[in-house]
């Protein structure tokens, strides 16, 4: 498995890489043929915290309030040895070992582009994780959907959040993680509303329930989460996220981690459904569903890959000598990469295929 996910996570780094140079090659289509885990629901329904905890790292803007105000798009990649560090796209050479510069810069890099409001933007942010303790994935935090504009932002808000969002995860490759608050009535959920639209069978949607420990004295949410009152295609997965006292004492991701095993172990109405809830619980259910998706898609992509050299290729030669020409010399530097993605392709292969269940 790690050589298929470790393969994918290549292209897609190159893809988006590629992406950056504008060129209307078939590359955009290769790009969107690849699966990434999209996190969606309203503002505040504990996104950002999902996805950190998913991620096993503190690097993320949260907190109450609208603090998502652009995509970011995040790939983890998993290294052998070494520290762990983080890059943005927009600061090519600088290495990140501090996850609390990550953050500041998430956050400062949101207000070059937005300006110091409330406003949202659709430009992504680019950011990669290497870290030995990661499983190679994709994942897009997106801004809250939410019923309101608020104060400093236009009337258009609350439409551009949902078309922001329904443009990452309408895309057939995209992973849903919904994320409904159980404090909050499961018949309001946005992030429910939402994903339904895209995927009315449900087929690439996983619910996630956050703040169990937030609902009310004698309620509990065993019947969302043995799937009774809303049932899913994929079983629900209760997290408990850090509180916004925990962020402000910084309690760490083990020791929350920790407190969210004890807290399903220890409930009663929950100890039953322990093995299956819980953040360490859902990024295995999401490594292995992504597995699945990509073992399926290989004949695609590498079908997607032979077609666009082979176009690359007419292109060219349509253009005469190219190196001399700005666009040619775009040309074949996309093509010379496809061909590397192409030989990266037949050496992984052949393990993939017939690894059967081995990797
Ligand atoms: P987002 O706006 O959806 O990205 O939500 P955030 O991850 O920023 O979280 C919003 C607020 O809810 C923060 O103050 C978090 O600490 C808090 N929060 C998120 N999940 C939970 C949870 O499971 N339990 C508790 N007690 N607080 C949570
Ligand atoms: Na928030
Ligand atoms: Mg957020």
């Amino acid at each position: 498995m790690e050589n298929l996910i470790t393969l994918v996570n290549k292209i897609q780094r190159a893809c988006t890489a590629l992406g950056d140079h504008g060129d209307e090659s078939a590359l955009p289509t290769l790009w969107d043929s690849l699966p990434s885990i999209a996190v969606v629901g309203g503002q505040s329904s504990g996104k950002s915290s999902v996805l950190e905890s998913v991620v096993g790292k503190d690097f993320l803007p949260r907190g109450s309030g609208i603090v998502t105000r652009r995509p970011l798009v995040l790939q983890l990649h998993k290294i052998d040895e070494g520290r762990e560090y983080a890059e943005f796209m927009h600061l090519p050479r600088k290495r990140f070992t501090d996850f609390a510069a990550v953050r500041k810069e998430i956050a400062d890099e949101t207000d070059r582009e937005t300006g110091r409001s409330k406003q949202i933007s659709s430009v992504p942010i680019h950011l990669s994780i290497y870290s030995p303790n990661v499983v190679n994935l994709t994942l897009i935090d997106l801004p809250g959907l939410t019923k309101v504009a608020v104060e400093g932002q236009p009337e258009s808000t609350v439409r551009d959040i949902e078309n922001m969002v329904r443009s990452y995860i309408e895309k057939p490759n995209s992973i849903i993680l919904a994320i409904s608050p159980a404090n909050q009535d499961l018949a309001t959920s946005d992030a429910i509303k939402i994903s339904r639209e895209v995927d009315p069978k449900g087929e690439r949607t996983f619910g996630v329930l956050t703040k169990i420990d937030l609902m009310d004295k004698g309620t509990d949410a065993a019947d969302i989460l043995e799937g009774k009152s809303y049932k899913l295609q994929y079983p629900w997965i209760g997290v408990v996220n850090r509180s916004q006292a925990d962020i402000n004492k910084s309690v760490d991701m083990i020791a929350a981690r920790r407190r969210e095993r004890e807290y399903f172990a220890n409930t009663p109405e929950y100890r039953h459904l322990a093995p299956r809830m819980g953040s360490e619980h859902l990024g295995k259910v999401l490594s292995k569903h992504l597995e699945g998706v990509i073992r399926s898609k290989i004949p695609t992509l590498q079908s997607l890959i032979s077609k666009t050299i082979i176009e690359l290729e007419t292109e060219l030669s349509r253009l005469g000598k190219p190196i001399a020409t700005d666009a040619g010399g775009k040309l074949y530097m996309i093509m010379e990469i496809c061909r590397v993605f192409d030989q990266i392709f037949k050496e992984h292969l052949d393990g993939i295929r017939s690894g059967g269940d081995k990797i």
